[in-house]
């Protein structure tokens, strides 16, 4: 089992660090870390409130969003040129030290 270290920007600016096990998703680990993350449809790409925005440094060592991810981060408010879909990033090992910044709002489109 492989642990990486993740850091959690909070609402209120502080950082949380957290261990994940490689294979997690980013909505997974946060809430089990007591985060505010939402993940409304529960990783089903059916809401945006699994949003995060992920350190630029990092941002390239992800695989590419979806069609579907990107469809619904469009609906994400606070969007930004590095946001994902929590639920859709599994952690792994080069994703060790990543920052995840966990915006104020998000938008619950379920049933929109
Ligand atoms: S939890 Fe709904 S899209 Fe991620």
């Amino acid at each position: 089992m492989t642990l990486v270290r993740l850091y959690f920007i909070k609402h209120d600016g502080n950082e949380v660090e957290v261990t994940a096990e490689c294979g997690a998703s980013i909505l997974q680990i946060a809430q089990e870390n007591g985060l505010e993350i939402e993940g409304a449809c529960e990783g089903n790409m059916a809401c945006s409130t699994c949003h995060v925005i992920v350190d630029k440094e990092f941002y390239d060592l992800l695989p590419e969003a979806s069609d579907e991810e990107e469809e619904m981060l469009d609906l994400a408010s606070g969007l930004r040129a590095t946001s994902r879909l929590g639920c859709q990033l599994l952690v792994t090992s080069e994703l060790d030290g990543m920052k995840l910044i966990l915006p104020k709002e998000s938008r619950n489109m379920i049933g929109f």
